[in-house]
């Protein structure tokens, strides 16, 4: 997500700083960024000069210290995980120019916890971007509990400045948008797991039945089942309902490393590029 965020505002023009831990992640996500811009210059939706405007607007950095130092936004990215963010803000926080914004990109975790962690709460803000970032419309834009209207004002024109649409939501588990898609991501596992249909037939009714541009499951796959884990868990946590508790075979392969795309495996197999969709070994008949 971090890779396709730098990418949207690059190509607007912003001037962006990419942080990641290691020099070798910011390598991959250079490649990512160089991989998907290619292609739009092949669709025709940019030229090869936007392109390599877009490259050089972006610089890349491991410390954070340097790279939100003369900042006016940050957008965070990382891992969904509660204690690597509530870690980062503070470090962002002590770093970052007092009047910058801080935005998290978190699917699931509470603006208002992680603004708690800052000297700036007012400040912070969700700005939830949709995956693939250049491609999808939607910001979901996350009011904390103090978040001001000045900051989330700004956040709305600056998403419309990206071509996004942004929607102004409160901060409650799971927003608006992964309160409504994780349970039926579950629950279409959890249909799975009762041995009702498999892989292919539960994401063909779901396609061709309600017009779904993709399968619940093939969905989970591009998410990451770790990222839907961590939401259900927010879910099952944050409303204290049973009908949150994600499915236990969901458990079973995040524990087993089976992540989807990003680790080549998950409902599909993905070795082989994301292209054909081939049912992975564990689910075929
Ligand atoms: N995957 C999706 O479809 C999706 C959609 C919307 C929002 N999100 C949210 O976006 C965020 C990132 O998701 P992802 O799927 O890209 O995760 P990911 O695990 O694929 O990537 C996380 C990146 O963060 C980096 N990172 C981890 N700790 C860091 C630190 N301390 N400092 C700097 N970089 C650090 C990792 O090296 C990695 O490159 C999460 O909050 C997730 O909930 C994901």
């Amino acid at each position: 997500m971090g890779n396709g965020i730098a990418h949207t505002f690059a190509q607007f023009d912003y001037k962006v700083n990419l942080i990641d831990i290691s020099q070798p992640a910011l390598d991959k996500a250079l490649a990512t960024i160089t991989k998907n811009l290619d292609r739009q210059v092949a669709k025709g939706s940019i030229t090869e000069a936007d392109k390599q405007k877009t490259l050089t607007n972006i610089t890349t950095f491991t410390s954070i210290a340097d790279g939100v130092k003369d900042r006016d936004l940050v957008v965070e990215a990382a891992t969904e995980n509660v204690d690597i963010k509530l870690k980062l803000f503070k470090d962002i926080d002590a770093n970052a120019p007092a009047n910058c914004i801080l935005a998290s990109n978190t699917s699931s975790i509470s603006i208002t916890s992680i603004a708690a962690v800052t000297k700036r709460p007012d400040k912070v803000i969700g700005m939830h971007f949709m995956n693939p970032v250049p491609v999808m419309k939607l910001v979901e834009v996350i009011r904390g509990y103090s978040t001001s209207n000045e900051v989330t004002n700004l956040i709305m024109e600056t998403s419309k400045k990206l071509g996004k649409v942004p929607t102004e939501v409160n901060d409650l588990p799971g927003f608006v948008a992964n309160k409504i898609l994780m349970p039926m991501i579950n629950e279409a596992i959890i249909t799975l797991f009762e041995g009702t249909a498999g892989v292919e037939e539960i994401d063909t009714v779901m396609k061709l039945g309600m017009a779904h541009p993709m399968g619940p499951l093939q969905l989970a796959d591009f998410i990451g089942l770790d990222v839907c884990l961590s939401i259900l868990n927010v879910l099952h946590e944050g409303f204290g309902n049973p009908k949150y508790a994600p499915c236990p075979l969901l458990v079973n392969m995040v524990t087993a490393g089976k992540l989807g795309v990003k680790s080549g495996e998950g409902f599909y197999s993905w070795t082989h590029g994301t292209k054909d969709l081939i049912v992975a070994d564990n689910f075929k008949k």
